[in-house]
């Protein structure tokens, strides 16, 4: 028990943490670019907002949050997802004031009480952005191409992108009604949490993960991209249009519903081969009836969330190369405790140049620190031997090529600066 991390989690040991920190600086650069700022929202919060913001039928809410009663006896919960907190925060701090629109990123932990298997995790990670105050289709269209070149620029390769438009509550109610015509005749092959679905919320039935239920689903049954009103219409059409204008290819899959309740109009999904069955590695969509439903005014929204370890695990099943750790630009060598002295002191003086400097204090034999300087890809080799210091000159060996040069010590940082830029 104390030697092993709960089930579901997994530390992010110090060699990965380069490729963690190297997907972070991507994908918050990118999203400045598209004017996105970064916001931090706490890792729990009320049990309400979950319970309101994603849906009470949702899988997430009914098996999958971690929710404790605080000392006051308060219901909190570990926040399953990004999007309510955030609306949580574009109330609170009445950004519906602000120039919209409103357009914010975050990344962080999150936390499902799901069975843990490849690329499924009980405390998990994900990057997301919530673009509020925009109805324009544009705004889907940006939001998705920002996406998809999040996965360009890490270099993922096999993506498919897939879109839905769910419609609002006026089309959806129209759908629901004719999905549970359609199932009528079925009832008792639901399984247990399709029939309670199909009472409160039958469009679920569409996201349960029971083979049984999804062969009830067969060709003929209702769509809801059949059912649009006009205005959902419209707009899924100029999504579409908008996709294609910009180069983007996607396909329309008319039974994605995505696991949150809070989606209108469009829905989308974007999924990789090379990760085996939690194949999608981002998803989102337009919310705009949230904000309203959280306590605020109307105001239309859209977003998405990306699943870092599974973007993480595709990029090394694919075999893209991402930057390990971080390399030393030297090495310091020495022979004999003065050597040493001098080689400590200067330590600290090449890293305040901003350089990363490296050196071991066992007084191991000279071949013996050499060697670690190339494990450890140094650029230079900072040697100080006896010679040297009576000499005050270091030797600076250039550890790609072998060359050595002698430098005196008292232009030595001078040199280092001129080598490495
Ligand atoms: P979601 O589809 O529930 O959407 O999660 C987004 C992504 O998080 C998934 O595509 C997947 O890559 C990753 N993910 C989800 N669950 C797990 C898990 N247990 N282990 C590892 N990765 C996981 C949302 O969360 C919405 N808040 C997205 C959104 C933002 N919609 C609008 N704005």
């Amino acid at each position: 028990m104390l030697t092993k991390a709960p089930k579901g989690t997994r530390d992010i040991l110090p060699g990965e943490t380069s490729k963690w920190q190297y997907f972070e600086r991507v994908v918050s650069k990118l999203a400045e670019n598209y004017g996105f700022n970064e916001l931090r929202v706490p890792i729990f919060e009320h049990t309400d907002l979950f319970a309101r913001g994603v849906g009470e039928s949702t899988d997430i809410v009914t098996k999958q949050m971690y929710t404790f009663e605080d000392k006051a006896a308060r219901s909190i919960t570990l926040r399953p997802e990004g999007t309510a907190s955030t609306v949580r925060a574009f109330i609170e701090y009445k950004m519906f004031n602000q120039p919209q629109p409103v357009k914010m990123y975050y990344l962080g932990p999150m936390f499902r009480y799901e069975n843990p298997q490849a690329g499924r995790y009980r405390q998990f990670h994900q990057f997301g952005v919530e673009y509020f105050g925009s109805i324009a289709p544009e705004a889907d269209v940006e939001t998705i191409q920002l996406c998809i070149n999040i996965f360009k620029e890490l270099g993922l390769k096999n993506l498919s992108l897939e879109i839905n438009s769910v419609g609002c509550p006026n089309c959806r109610q129209k759908f629901q009604e004719e999905l549970k015509k359609y199932l009528a005749n079925n009832l008792d092959e639901l399984c247990k949490d399709c029939r309670s679905r199909y009472e409160t919320n039958p469009m679920r039935i569409l996201d349960c993960k029971n083979k049984k239920c999804n062969d009830l689903l067969k060709d003929d049954m209702p769509l809801l991209l059949d059912n649009l009103c006009s205005e959902c219409d419209e707009h899924f059409y100029n999504v579409k249009e908008l996709l294609t204008y910009v180069g983007l290819d996607f396909e329309v899959n008319p039974k994605m519903v995505r696991g949150l309740d809070y989606y209108t109009k469009t829905a989308f999904e974007v999924i990789v081969d090379d990760i085996g069955a939690q194949s999608s590695i981002g998803g989102g969509g337009r919310y705009d009836g949230l904000v309203k439903e959280c306590g605020g005014p109307e105001t239309p929204a859209v977003g998405f969330a990306v699943g870092i370890e599974r973007v993480l695990l595709a990029l090394e099943n694919q075999g893209v190369k991402i930057p390990e750790d971080n390399e030393a630009d030297a090495y310091l060598v020495y022979g004999g405790s003065e050597a040493k002295k001098e080689c400590f002191r200067m330590l600290d003086k090449i890293r305040s140049l901003g350089y990363l400097a490296l050196m071991d204090f066992e007084d191991k034999s000279f071949r013996a620190q050499l060697k670690k300087a190339d494990k450890l890809n140094a650029k230079y080799a900072v040697i100080i031997g006896e010679e040297e210091l009576s000499e005050e000159h270091v030797l600076l060996r250039n550890m790609k090529d072998g060359n050595q040069e002698k430098i005196p010590m008292n232009s030595f940082l001078d040199k280092i600066q001129e080598l490495i830029r």
